[in-house]
């Protein structure tokens, strides 16, 4: 696959900067990160590039996406190849036991709830004690006006599909509080979107 040929989200370039700048801030200097739904690869190749003492280790639900991924993070060497992984699956069949971060931008929404439920049982799953599951896209938070561009992207996403739609965050921290994961830190990004960092209790069962 030529690299000038390649899937390409003008989304994923915009959101990739803010986003390397809280986890320049908030990742120790080295370790192993599982990203979930992929996507294009733009994160990944961004990500590993400005981290090179971490691993990155990318996944993709969609087999399709999978070579474009490949193709985009082939001159980075601490990329690992990527591999297929539907979040709801459980067992993680092949991914590393243990990882420091869990990774997923711009997923929950665009997917039914079974994969926000399933995304917090497998990062609980793989993460080490006090591991970070970081996860970026657009929420409904109670009490705070949703923006006009958000409410609009919700109609459209449940217009595609009724299973889909902004998820409201007290639902996700429910769901996080369940598997084992404390939210430590709510940050606000550019364009109405939202970075929350999980950590991963260090007692919390790895149950299913
Ligand atoms: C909007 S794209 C986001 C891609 C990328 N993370 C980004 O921010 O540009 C949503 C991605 O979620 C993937 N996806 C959908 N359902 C999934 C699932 N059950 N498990 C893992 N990935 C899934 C899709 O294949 C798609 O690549």
């Amino acid at each position: 696959m030529s690299p000038d040929n390649l899937p390409f989200s003008p989304a994923a370039e915009r959101n990739a900067p803010p986003i390397l700048s809280e986890l320049e801030r908030l990742l120790p200097a080295r370790g192993l990160a599982l990203e979930l739904a992929s996507g294009t690869g733009q994160h990944a190749a961004h990500f590993a590039a400005a981290l090179p003492a971490w691993q990155w280790q990318p996944t993709e639900a969609e087999a399709t996406a999978l070579p474009a991924i490949a193709a985009r993070c082939r001159h980075l060497p601490n990329v690992r190849p990527t591999l297929r992984l539907d979040a709801t699956a459980n067992p993680w069949e092949g991914m590393p036991p243990e990882v420091d971060v869990v990774y997923s931008a711009n997923l929950l929404h665009i997917a039914p709830w079974a994969v926000t439920s399933g995304l917090m049982r497998g990062a609980a799953r793989h993460l080490k004690p006090q591991g970070l599951l970081l996860l970026y896209g657009p929420f409904i938070v109670e009490g705070v006006p949703t923006a006009p561009s958000n409410l609009a992207f919700d109609a459209d996403l449940k217009r595609r599909d009724p299973a889909w739609g902004l998820r409201p965050l007290a639902a996700v921290l429910e769901e996080a509080r369940h598997a084992g994961l404390r939210l430590r830190e709510r940050l606000q990004l550019p364009a109405n979107n939202l970075l929350l960092v999980l950590e991963r209790e260090p007692t919390a069962a790895a149950g299913p």
